[in-house]
């Protein structure tokens, strides 16, 4: 508790009784724990987690503490931290948190720097991350020290426009002549990394390409029961229950545009038209557009309709969906957010920085930026996650389903070695995710239906699985 940093260490009562609300609420990590704890299989080890610091990863970090782990945590968004689950966490010390909701970007990296550095030891043995920011840094760090050793130049926090990145840049410039190895030492150390979402996915898979990623990496995204699961029915919830906390606007009636239907945005359209919203949709991919107009959605460009929507939600994982150019035609209080996983698809520092502009803060995450010509748009968690900037995220009940799978991938990270696993990005086989199913259905009073050998055989199954090939796409 000494070392954790966290917002008020008065909530943990508070964070305990939500905590034991969601361990009902999670029968997967619950399943874990009574059938992993007891063989204790990450005893001695130290595992890391850059990943949203709430109540339901409270029971993610319990679990890995349950199963033998020391846990040091940090959040990967500076809004999304609950902060009576980051003292509940602290307080009984199941792991070592560095994490606050509202965090400026400084302190969002030092509370990740802090979270990497294990006292005593040369880095974590393992890393759970979501969107890849742990990872970068143990990566650039190891850059950077390399650099130093070779020509004694310091990373220069002035060579980029990108404020996260000086902030990345700025730490690295500090910590590298203090400890010219540190970097290069935990990533000797770190035997793999669990990656949680797509955004952090697709940086995986672009340093392996390039043979720059320096361990292995389990795709917890890709995961049946996650991204089908978290990023649809998770974002099927958590995009209006942002929006209504934030804004607590009328949605029935409003003009919706949801920007990707992907598994995020399938989740956020069905979710506006559910509020009785007419929903409209962007995309770039033929196939999920055309999946959208089967479902009745409209697709239609940005530049079609930007003057006549109400209500804005960008889910593509890209960047530059809304531009200043868009912001500026908007209706008077259009309102504007983003849930994928970075800042950048809303075209904030364009927008800050836009001569004449206007900041009314309304309340925490909420802000109504006034154009010189008096209409203003209202624009939640500064373009940042808005279900975690403006509600708590997904519910316990999803989230059970994700992070059974990062326990899942963990266990799979201890053996990578002998699988022969190389600095790659990897898959958990399609039993675990049946077998993370399963742990889901009794507190939904599902009936599974058994098949008979015969009819197995018939469909070229076995009786317990898996059901279906590699390449069926739900
Ligand atoms: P996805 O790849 O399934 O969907 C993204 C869609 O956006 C794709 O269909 C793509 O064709 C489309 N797209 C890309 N550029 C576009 C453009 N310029 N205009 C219109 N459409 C465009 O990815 P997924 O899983 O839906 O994730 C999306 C983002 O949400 C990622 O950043 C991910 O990390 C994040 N995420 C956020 C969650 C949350 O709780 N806020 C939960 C899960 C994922």
């Amino acid at each position: 508790m000494a070392e954790s940093k966290v917002k008020d260490m008065g909530l943990a009562e508070f964070g305990r009784k939500e905590l034991s609300l969601a361990e009902h609420e999670m029968p997967g990590l619950m399943a874990a724990r009574k059938e992993f704890g007891p063989k204790q299989p990450f005893k001695g080890m130290n595992i890391n987690g850059s990943l949203h610091m709430t109540i339901q990863t409270g029971v993610l970090i319990e679990t890995l503490q349950a199963l033998g782990a020391k846990v040091r945590w940090c959040s990967c968004n500076i809004f999304s931290t609950q902060d009576h689950a980051a003292a509940a966490i602290a307080k009984a010390e199941t792991a070592t948190v560095f994490a606050w909701k509202g965090e400026t970007l400084q302190e969002y990296w030092w509370c990740t720097e802090q979270m990497m550095t294990v006292p005593g030891q040369d880095g974590c043995d393992q890393l759970v991350d979501d969107g890849g920011d742990a990872t970068l840094l143990i990566h650039k760090g190891k850059e950077f020290e390399e650099k130093f050793a070779k020509d004694g130049s310091l990373p220069d926090p002035a060579s980029t426009d990108n404020a996260e990145f000086k902030c990345i840049l700025q730490l690295l410039r500090d910590s590298i002549p203090v400890d010219k190895t540190k970097y290069s030492r935990m990533a000797a150390k770190c035997k793999g990394v669990s990656e949680e979402t797509t955004t952090g996915v697709h940086r995986l898979k672009e340093m392996a390409a390039k043979g720059e990623l320096l361990f292995p990496a389990i795709n917890v995204n890709d995961c049946v029961t996650k991204s089908k699961f978290d990023n649809v029915y998770g974002c099927r919830h958590s995009l209006p229950d942002g929006i209504m906390r934030a804004t607590d606007v009328m949605i029935g009636g409003k003009r919706a545009l949801i920007c990707g239907y992907g598994d995020v945005g399938k989740g956020c359209a069905f979710a506006m038209r559910g509020a009785g919203a007419r929903v409209l949709i962007t995309e770039c991919d033929p196939i999920c557009a055309l999946q959208a107009c089967m479902e009745g959605f409209q697709v239609v460009t940005m530049e079609s309709v930007v003057g006549e929507i109400d209500i804005f939600t960008t889910t593509t994982g890209n960047f530059k969906i809304i531009t200043l150019e868009h912001m500026k035609k908007m209706k008077n209080n259009a309102i504007v957010g983003n849930i994928g996983h970075f800042d950048n698809e809303i075209e904030m520092e364009n927008l800050e920085k836009f001569a004449g502009i206007k900041v009314e803060n309304i309340k925490p995450q909420v802000d109504r930026y006034v154009f010189p010509d008096g209409h203003g748009i209202i624009v939640l968690a500064a373009g940042r996650l808005l279900n975690l900037g403006c509600a708590t995220g997904h519910p316990s009940f999803v989230m059970s389903c994700s992070f059974t799978n990062q326990v899942l991938a963990q266990i799979d990270l201890l053996t990578a070695k002998e699988k022969g696993y190389k600095n790659n990005v990897y898959l958990l086989p399609k039993d675990l995710d049946e077998k993370v199913a399963s742990l889901h259905l009794p507190a939904l009073g599902a009936e599974l239906t058994t098949l008979t050998k015969e009819q197995a055989d018939y469909i070229g199954v076995k009786v317990t699985g898996p059901f279906k090939p590699d390449t069926y796409r739900y």
